[in-house]
């Protein structure tokens, strides 16, 4: 057997060893949760500074040194051989949707720990910062990725008066995570910092049909976050003709429908109502109040900028026809990010050295390398979804899918160092 041989027989049996750990610990931090009888995990929670108890010892056995920075980051440093050597990020988040699945983030944190674990002790001519990222989803204050947005100093301005369901802003959550954790340190990028590599499931059903174990993420859908609120005036529900209401959760059931109408006409526009509120919610009062989250996503901004317009018309057509005020507003946008493209070959043919048929992909879900790709290269490698179903809690992954990826992985790392030495130390964007 040649060297290169050799290399692969010992990276199939590290990666099948590192899979069956992944997939034990996923099923440990999935009961880490803040509401009994599901997954959630929110921005600065309880249960997200347990998770990051639970991950320290496993980090700094496989070398790492641990931090928390002040957004809640967790970040493991695997150092390189010497000090000054720049860095690859692996990473992804450790805060879930409510009702969530076992992997969606948490899976690509512990297989970035699982590559550092599967090089003992080696050093490598740069060093890995395995990143745990505090809040990619946007549950606690509506408005995702500020793990990551900080990570890149984009963590600031009007984003730090959002406020959570209690009325708490991010900038309060902040002071209060920092006052309790004197310990944390600064969130910025650090100096060498190279490129970023993220695993992630796929959380849709294409590889699982095209019989693909891994994807290669190109690049990934624009997003849009807004609100409608809808008021029109309370009453009982006994005595008010249908007549003279003014329904407001009426109004808005009929601007659902035509949300999803409006997606199915301008093609590839993915539209969702995704949260709905009515006041004073209770069965025999009309509602005088509805509130509604809609999500949009295209490739294409021109065409997610369209779809957002025609839904905000929509509203404002629906309440004047039925004589009750709306207010609809974004109040997130992110635009589509292409990957760079050097990289991502790079991770495409890691994945074909380690066996396996691969395929290109555009990520409908926003990832944490949206926000770092414009500051760093980045690459995304996607793990089959059986099932194709995410944010759920039938969520799966193959153990076999995730050997597959951690032998990606470390063919990935085989090829960073002459990719370095290549691009002169650091790779551009
Ligand atoms: C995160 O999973 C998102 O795409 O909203
Ligand atoms: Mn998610
Ligand atoms: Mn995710």
């Amino acid at each position: 057997m040649n060297a290169r041989a050799i290399r692969q027989g010992s990276y199939v049996a590290v990666a099948g060893e590192g899979a069956a750990r992944v997939m034990h610990r996923c099923a440990l931090l999935a009961r880490i949760t803040e509401r009994q009888g599901q997954i959630l995990r929110m921005f600065l929670s309880p249960a997200m500074e347990a998770v990051h108890r639970a991950m320290r010892p496993w980090m700094e056995t496989a070398g790492m040194t641990v931090t928390v920075d002040r957004v809640g980051n967790l970040r493991g440093l695997y150092p390189a051989e010497r000090g000054d050597a720049p860095r690859l990020l692996i990473g992804s988040h450790l805060d879930t949707v409510p009702n969530a699945g076992a992997y969606d983030g948490v899976l690509g944190v512990l297989m970035g720990v699982a590559l550092a674990e599967g090089l003992a002790g080696q050093r490598l001519p740069f060093a890995i910062e395995v990143v745990g990222f505090s809040d990619e989803e946007g549950t606690r204050f509506g408005v995702p990725f500020l793990g990551s947005r900080a990570v890149v100093g984009e963590l600031g301005g009007e984003l730090l008066d959002c406020a959570d369901e209690r009325g708490g802003t991010v900038r309060q959550a902040l002071a209060a995570f920092s006052a309790a954790h004197p310990e944390v340190v600064g969130a910025k990028l650090a100096p060498g910092s190279a490129a970023y590599l993220e695993f992630h499931i796929e959380q849709g059903p294409v590889l699982e049909s095209e019989n693909r174990a891994l994807g290669i993420v190109e690049g990934l859908a624009g997003q849009s976050r807004g609100e409608a609120v809808f008021r029109g005036k309370a009453g009982h529900a006994g005595t008010t003709p249908m007549n003279i209401r003014r329904d407001a959760l009426a109004a808005a059931a009929e601007w659902m429908t035509r949300v999803e109408a409006i997606a199915g006409q301008i093609a590839g526009t993915i539209a969702t109502v995704g949260k709905i509120e009515a006041e004073p919610g209770a069965v025999n009062v009309i509602p005088g109040v509805a509130r509604c989250n809609v999500d949009v996503r295209h490739a294409e901004d021109t065409m997610r900028d369209a779809a957002v317009s025609a839904i905000f018309e929509e509203a404002q057509a629906i309440a004047r026809r039925r004589g009750i005020a709306v207010e609809a507003r974004q109040y997130h946008e992110h635009p589509a990010v292409q990957l760079n493209t050097a990289i991502v070959e790079m991770a495409a043919q890691a994945v074909k050295r380690a066996g396996y048929a691969t395929m290109r992909m555009t990520s409908g879900a926003g990832h944490d390398a949206m926000i770092m790709a414009p500051h760093l290269p980045a690459a995304m490698i996607f793990l089959r979804n059986p099932g194709g179903i995410s944010h759920h809690p039938d969520e799966s992954v193959a153990e076999q899918d995730v050997a597959a990826g951690l032998h990606a992985g470390l063919c990935f790392l085989d090829e960073f160092a002459p990719y370095l030495n290549e691009h002169g130390g650091r790779v551009s964007v």
